[in-house]
């Protein structure tokens, strides 16, 4: 038996007899021919069978192959500069897995429920894959990032017993006796225990938010990556940001730009992004956005479509710091220069996706902390140990969080969050 090879590996065996397994991304016949493209996974290639070489089994199993059956197909390689990926099998066998009668998915227009209450099939096509390997590269960019920068990962529970963000979105469960745990809608709190530790960490996992709202921005589940870092102020912070996206930016442009083409993502656009980013005063977006016959009044967080107009025609995101004290959540530093307001920044990506990154530099000082968890009813038994931060060797430090499926959206440029994870956690939907 010939060896298996991957369609990646065809090159390294021009003239050789060998065989693919995948799925069949093509079919078609022409009389005595038959043209199949099977995919694998490393990349797709066409199979051509000629009735005169194969013998009958085969071709009865070659030309009864549908769309996305399963096989392995057997041929001869060779060079083909038409052909997509270069290469051409002269097909020999044919070996039929796992038929696919009537694929739910056919090359047409499907609503997007359809697509998504059939997502484990809708996974496997062009566009799906592209953005996974978008995905994959943002991921280990992220990682090599602060990897090279001398951060130490962090994993933080998923299960917690103190409200993280706000009281409005937790998702509650009975833990054993010892009432409601809630699934965490962030690990910064964890985070500053450990940077206390070892100076620079982060965390990168799945959180959590009981959003009942319906929007193309937010997920009930969705990837968060946190850097947590001792003796850094908010200015810090926000050169850190500027740096880390776009690191994340100039690391998908170098390695996949075959996927973003795909995508027909205007890179031009991508490549703009680089430090530094404008920074615009909460204050100062107020009277921006007034100009422009906003109704916003200042003290009130900004919507999706203020955060558009913030954002204007630019290419590469807008910082906007300093924002009302009320709007934001409980951990972050009274501003000594203004103190209606927190040290802390939103980053705005442009073309209309909005905010991908919320951080802030925390407060540190404990009477002020312990007013703040009062002031918002939060039960300040369940902060004990939060508190002992600012108890024994508090410190300045500064923090944000990357939310990945927005990074992902707004790179590959998605109408929607639900496509840039496999699996999407929308309020309306929990199934695959
Ligand atoms: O602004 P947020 O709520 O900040 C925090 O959770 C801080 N504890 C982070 C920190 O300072 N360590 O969320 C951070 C980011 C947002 O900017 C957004 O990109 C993303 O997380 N995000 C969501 N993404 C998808 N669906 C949702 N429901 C999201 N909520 C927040
Ligand atoms: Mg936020």
């Amino acid at each position: 038996m010939p060896d298996f090879v991957t369609v990646s590996e065809l090159g390294d065996h021009v003239g050789d007899t060998v065989r693919l397994r995948g799925w069949v991304r093509n079919h078609r016949s022409s009389g005595k021919i038959l043209f199949v493209i099977l995919r694998d996974g490393t990349g797709e290639a066409q199979v051509v069978f000629a009735r005169d070489d194969l013998d009958d089994r085969s071709w009865e199993v070659a030309e009864a192959l549908t769309y996305e059956a399963s096989a392995v197909l057997e041929g001869v390689v060779q060079e083909d500069r038409r052909a997509p990926g270069g290469y051409e099998l002269s097909g020999r066998r044919a070996e039929l897995v796992g038929a696919s009668p009537e694929y739910p998915i056919q090359p047409k227009e499907h609503g997007v429920d359809f697509l998504l209450q059939n997502r484990h099939l809708w996974l496997r096509s062009h566009r799906q894959v592209a953005i996974m390997r978008v995905r994959d590269e943002i991921i280990m960019a992220i990682r090599d990032f602060f990897y090279e920068r001398g951060f130490t990962l962090v994993d933080t529970p998923i299960l917690t017993g103190a409200i993280g963000e706000s009281a409005g979105t937790l998702f509650e469960t009975e833990y054993f006796d010892l009432g409601p745990a809630y699934l965490a809608q962030t690990g910064q709190l964890y985070l500053e225990a450990a940077a206390a530790a070892l100076g620079k960490v982060y965390c990168f996992g799945p959180t959590f938010r009981a959003e009942k709202s319906r929007t193309r921005r937010h997920l009930a589940e969705f990837w968060m990556v946190e850097p947590e870092v001792a003796w850094l102020d908010s200015d810090g912070n926000m050169e850190l940001q500027e740096e880390f996206v776009s690191y994340i930016v100039g690391r998908v442009l170098e390695r996949r730009r075959d996927e973003l083409e795909q995508l027909e993502r205007d890179v031009g656009k991508l490549e703009a992004v680089r430090p530094p980013f404008d920074r615009m005063s909460y204050t100062d977006a107020i009277a921006h956005l007034k100009e422009q016959g906003s109704d916003i009044e200042w003290g009130a967080d900004l919507g999706a479509d203020d955060e558009t107009l913030v954002a204007g025609g630019r290419s590469k995101p807008v910082f906007i710091y300093d924002y009302p004290k009320e709007a934001k959540a409980f951990y972050m530093k009274e501003n000594p220069e203004d103190p209606r307001t927190v040290k802390c920044n939103d980053l705005i990506a442009p073309e209309g996706y909005g905010e991908i990154i919320g951080g802030s530099q925390r407060e540190d000082d404990l009477e002020r902390l312990l007013a703040r968890i009062r002031e918002e009813k939060l039960p300040e038994d369940a902060y004990y140990w939060y508190l002992d931060l600012r108890r024994y060797g508090t410190y300045p430090h500064s923090g944000f969080g990357l939310g990945l499926e927005r990074t992902v959206a707004w790179i590959c440029d998605l109408g929607h969050l639900r496509e840039a994870i496999a699996f999407p956690r929308l309020m309306t939907r929990l199934a695959p």
